[in-house]
């Protein structure tokens, strides 16, 4: 089984950004823990991060065909982006949203996800243990799918 893991902008200063919020462990340590769980439960990962919406996009169009499903990460597009809402319904390919904060505890702009209507599951608030969550429930929807 094949997953792509998309996130999203500023991610990648993860352990600098707003550590109140997002925690001291960095980026590289996300992709480790997300590579280790992926291993642990014979899933073969790839994780890209961008910074720029159309990015998001075409990783969206360009996992139809490769992978099984994707985890997704929109990060600040999650509350503005209907361009990738648009690519998630176009591509039949079943994603997974996680937030490592509780977007619905945080302020109210953040309280709207457009992704959210194409995903199978949303996860939030579980930091790293969101995309571990993630990876172990798509294992499962893909094989009942199949
Ligand atoms: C985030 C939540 C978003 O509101 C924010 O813009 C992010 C990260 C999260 O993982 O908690 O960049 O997606």
């Amino acid at each position: 089984m094949k997953i792509l893991v998309i996130n999203g902008p500023n991610l990648n200063l993860l352990g600098l950004r707003e550590p109140d919020v997002y925690g001291m462990a960095t980026y590289d340590d996300l992709t480790s823990y997300i590579q280790k769980t992926a291993n642990e439960l014979d899933i073969s990962v790839k994780i890209v991060q961008t910074n720029h919406e159309g990015d998001i996009v075409d990783h969206i169009q360009q996992a139809f065909g490769r992978f099984d499903a994707i985890i997704l990460n929109p990060a600040a597009y999650t509350h503005t982006s209907i361009a990738i809402l648009d690519a998630l319904k176009a591509v039949p390919v079943p994603a997974v949203e996680v937030h490592l904060s509780d977007i619905y505890e945080r302020e109210a702009f953040r309280h709207v996800s457009y992704p959210s209507a194409a995903c199978v599951k949303s996860i939030v608030g579980k930091g790293f243990l969101g995309y571990g969550e993630a990876l172990a429930f798509l294992k499962e929807y893909v094989s009942n799918i199949k």
